[in-house]
């Protein structure tokens, strides 16, 4: 599925399990034509968003609203995840079947609340039910309060709280038992530390149904790049250290983490030009998967045809979308990607409505020339030389 060709990479192009569109509610960060436009330049058929949004995404007709805006605008296909909870407040489970009904592709009160167990098992449940996908944040919030980034050393260099890999593993290991208590298919969110890493590969080896995602931040950067307090690096999870780095980067390559996914968290310039204790975590990722993660296969981490299945095929199976693919008389979604062309990112060239990624001013090599989604072009890389 990878044709090499006059120095170019013909893919499948990519579908996202995990982004934050902001739309309703918070356009001045993002709204669905910008992030949009942001997924098709960097490769993206396919977007799933997170309920996030003001208000949540908890009912039918703001799950319908934004597909039908995304309609509109006609680039890549937005699919909506609907929240668990009414609100994500983490109390009464929203009708799973009408968010389904008009198209949610899972369900996952990310970005918001931190779930019971009570709350959690009984959303298993009933999304058993309709075969929905629980995809989670696992947060153990007692663990939690007032961090502001990874525990370790670091933390400690700079007097800040830390959020310690325990409060993730907990949540990890309390989810994989209630998803096979219930029999029902868990999702781990954005997973970053190495005991919740052991934790997904002994369940997947027991025959229980979790899948998990891994974002390129997690795979590439540690807590050193918050040294200095650059904004820019807090991220709910925390970078982490060079040992969870090394077991998520083994995990991906071994395949018992399924997909890549980005959470794409636009903040705007305000909300992370200020102290880092009052500062929005996230970090924007759609147009920087190309070449933050050719940087991995280069060095020899991952292979090329793992990272193009973790990027396709795995988040498709996961969100039960059709997985593009390169095949005569298939609706062409695909990207051609220059695997050699270096640049410095500069946040001008970002469709991103926010700018909020420690990569701006590297030199990054590897670039998203052109995406089909849905059988249409959605995006050509203006500039044929590097900038
Ligand atoms: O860093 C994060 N940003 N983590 C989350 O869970 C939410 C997200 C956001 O919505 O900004
Ligand atoms: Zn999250
Ligand atoms: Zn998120």
């Amino acid at each position: 599925e990878i044709i090499q060709g006059d120095g170019l990479l013909l893919l499948p192009a990519f579908v996202d399990l995990h982004a934050h569109l902001r739309e309703p509610g918070q356009e001045y960060k993002e709204d669905i034509a910008s992030g949009l436009a942001a997924a098709a330049a960097g490769g993206f058929a396919h977007v799933c968003a997170m309920p996030n949004t003001r208000p949540v995404n908890d009912t039918r007709s703001i799950t319908e609203a934004m597909i039908a805006r995304a309609r509109a605008i006609g680039g890549p296909a937005l699919h909506p995840i609907g929240a668990i909870t009414m609100g994500q407040k983490g109390a009464e489970l929203t009708e799973m079947a009408d968010l389904k009904d008009a198209g949610a592709v899972a369900v996952s009160d990310d970005g918001r609340c931190v779930t019971s167990s009570s709350v959690m098992r009984r959303a298993l449940e009933y999304a058993k039910t309709f075969d929905l996908t629980i995809i989670q944040h696992a947060e153990d919030h007692a663990l939690t309060d007032g961090a502001q980034m990874h525990e370790g050393a670091i933390s400690t260099r700079l007097g800040l709280r830390g959020w310690p890999r325990v409060a993730e593993d907990i949540i990890v290991a309390r989810d994989v038992l209630l998803a096979e208590a219930t029999g029902a298919r868990y999702h781990v969110a954005h997973i970053s530390s190495l005991g919740a890493v052991r934790i997904l590969r002994e369940a997947k080896a027991r025959g229980i149904a979790v899948t998990a995602e891994v974002t390129p931040h997690h795979l590439t950067l540690t807590d050193a790049a918050v040294l200095g307090y650059d904004t820019a690096c807090k991220v709910n999870p925390p970078l982490r250290e060079q040992a969870d780095v090394d077991a998520l980067r083994e995990a991906l390559a071994d395949g018992t983490i399924d997909a890549v996914a980005t959470d794409h968290a636009p903040h705007s310039t305000l909300e992370k030009d200020c102290e880092f204790a009052e500062a929005s975590p996230g970090l924007i990722g759609l147009e920087l998967v190309v070449p933050v993660l050719l940087d991995l296969v280069r060095q020899g981490a991952l292979p090329l045809g793992r990272l193009v299945d973790a990027l396709t095929r795995a988040p498709a199976r996961i969100a039960r979308l059709e997985a593009p693919t390169i095949k005569a008389g298939a609706r062409a979604e695909l990207c051609l990607v220059d695997p050699n062309l270096s640049f410095v990112l500069d946040p001008a060239r970002l469709r991103s409505k926010s700018k909020n990624t420690p990569f701006l001013g590297r030199q990054l090599t590897g670039r998203v020339k052109m995406t089909l989604a849905s059988g249409r072009v959605v995006f050509v890389d203006g500039e044929g030389a590097a900038t």
